[in-house]
Parts: structure tokens; C-alpha cells; sequence
């Protein structure tokens, strides 16, 4: 029998990284956490365990949102498991960098599935069942604003979240729903690690003021405030996480 009292939100891409710590922080927020994956099950039925040894509620739910019927999937088993969908957190992405000259079609299709594509139908899917008074929060990032060459077709896909985030909130304000996005800087991730050597990190480390990488919980943090009743009055905003990278 679903919950219908305990306040539910789904978190795209939470078996690792920045997702798997926002999932963390909701569940302890008392949220009934849906911890969405593609292909990393065991991280994502760890981190239900965890949350679950720490008295919270969590689900881990497959869907590979790269795929047109993934978003629907995904919200159809959240509302199986706890009967409605308060707060969307669109964190789910990938990356790859390369110059525009090198970015070959497979490269370039990849990044508009995942986080443009996949991000906008979980959007249209909240559009529809959200209740009313919740939230959506997107994952942009502090690239855009940068525009360092290798980014294209990830800034791309980014960039299109921050329209996309002002067109959805003057759609859903009406129904008390905010919808924001936040754009972290440099974060200590496989996403951002993979294929950089120590020397390269060390010089992205060092673009902000405090001189380290985020880490994940530097941008949880700001994801449970949006997702909290006290950031009613902040809506089509893009919160730049980035320790002051600019
Ligand atoms: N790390 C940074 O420096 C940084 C900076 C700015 C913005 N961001 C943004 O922050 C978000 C999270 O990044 P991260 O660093 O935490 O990345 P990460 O450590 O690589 O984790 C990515 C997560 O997304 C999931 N995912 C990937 N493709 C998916 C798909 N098709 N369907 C469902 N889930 C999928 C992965 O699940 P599986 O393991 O199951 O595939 C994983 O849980 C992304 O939107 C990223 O663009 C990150």
C-alpha cells in the first residue's frame, strides 16, 4: 500500500557522485527517496541500505533516461512505491570532452540524450504529476559562463537546462511549483576525475578562490535547501556552486 503522507523525491542519477549524496540529504530531510540508476544497481542498492540503516526511505529504480520511455518508467515506479511525487531533481548527466572539430556523432548524440533530452522529458512527466507546491531543481553547470574550449557538446546540453528551467517555472508557478537549477563548478566525481591527470585537476582546483574541488556534499546542500519550504520565494534561478569561480 503507498505512503501518501511522506513527501517523495525522485533523484536522477543518485547510485554515485553528486546524486548519491543528494539522496543521502533528502532521505534525512525525511524524505522518501527514489534513487534512480542506469547501470550501477549494487551502488544503488547500498546507498537504499544505507539510508534504510539510518531509519530513512528509499527505492532504487532503474531507468536509463537516455531513453525515450525511461522518464515515464521511472515516475510510473516512484508513484508505485510511494503513491505521488513531490520533488524532481534532474542530477542524472555525463560528459565527455573533446573539440567541436573531434566531436563525432555518437559523442554528440550521447550528451543531447542524457542530459538534454532525458532532463526534458522528466520535466514533462513532472509537468503533469507533481503535486502541487513542489519543486524541480536541474543540473547545469558553471561551464556555462566559461565557455572553455572541449566543452561544446556538454555546455550545449547545459545551457539549454538553464532556458529550459525559465520557460518550465512560468508554466508551474501557478500551481506553487518553483522550478531552478544549479550549476556546479569543478566537483570531486568519476564524471569530472575520469581521464584528467593530477597536474590538470590541480590547475582546475585551483580557478576558485578556496583553491580545492566541490565536493559532493558542497552542492547537496544547496539542492536541500531548493528542495526545502524555506526557497518558496526562488523560482527560474540558476545557483552558480562553484566557490566563487567566475
Ligand atoms: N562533477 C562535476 O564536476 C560537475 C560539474 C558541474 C555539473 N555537474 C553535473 O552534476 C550532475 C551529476 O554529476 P556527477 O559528477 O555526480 O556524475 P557521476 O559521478 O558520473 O554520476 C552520474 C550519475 O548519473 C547516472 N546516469 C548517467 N547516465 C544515466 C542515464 N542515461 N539514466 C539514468 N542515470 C544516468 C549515473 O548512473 P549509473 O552509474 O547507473 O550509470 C550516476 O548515478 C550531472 O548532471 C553533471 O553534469 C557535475
Amino acid at each position: 500500500m503507498p505512503d501518501t503522507h511522506t513527501k517523495t523525491a525522485i533523484v536522477t542519477g543518485a547510485s554515485r557522485g553528486i546524486g548519491a549524496e543528494i539522496a543521502k540529504a533528502l532521505a534525512g530531510d525525511g524524505f522518501a527517496v527514489v534513487v534512480n540508476y542506469a547501470h550501477s544497481a549494487d551502488k544503488a542498492e547500498a546507498l537504499v541500505g544505507e539510508i534504510e540503516a539510518k531509519g530513512g526511505r528509499a527505492v532504487a529504480l532503474r531507468a536509463d533516461l537516455a531513453a525515450p520511455d525511461g522518464a515515464k518508467a521511472l515516475f510510473d515506479g516512484a508513484e508505485a512505491a510511494f503513491g505521488s511525487v513531490d520533488i524532481l531533481v534532474n542530477n542524472a548527466g555525463i560528459m565527455q570532452l573533446a573539440p567541436i572539430a573531434e566531436t563525432g556523432d555518437a559523442m554528440l548524440d550521447a550528451h543531447l540524450a542524457t542530459n538534454l533530452a532525458g532532463p526534458f522529458r522528466t520535466m514533462r512527466e513532472a509537468a503533469k504529476r507533481l503535486k502541487d507546491g513542489g519543486r524541480i531543481i536541474n543540473f547545469s553547470s558553471s561551464v556555462v559562463g566559461l565557455y572553455q574550449p572541449t566543452y561544446g557538446a556538454y555546455v550545449a546540453t547545459k545551457a539549454a537546462i538553464e532556458a529550459l528551467t525559465k520557460v518550465l517555472a512560468k508554466e508551474l508557478g501557478p500551481r506553487g511549483i518553483t522550478v531552478n537549477a544549479v550549476a556546479p563548478g569543478p566537483v570531486a566525481t568519476e564524471l569530472f576525475l575520469s581521464d584528467k591527470s593530477e597536474e590538470l585537476v590541480a590547475r582546475i582546483a585551483g580557478m576558485n578562490p578556496f583553491g580545492r574541488l566541490g565536493e559532493p556534499v558542497d552542492i547537496a546542500r544547496v539542492v536541500r535547501f531548493l528542495a526545502s519550504e524555506d526557497s518558496g520565494w526562488i523560482n527560474a534561478q540558476t545557483i552558480r556552486v562553484n566557490g566563487g569561480m567566475v
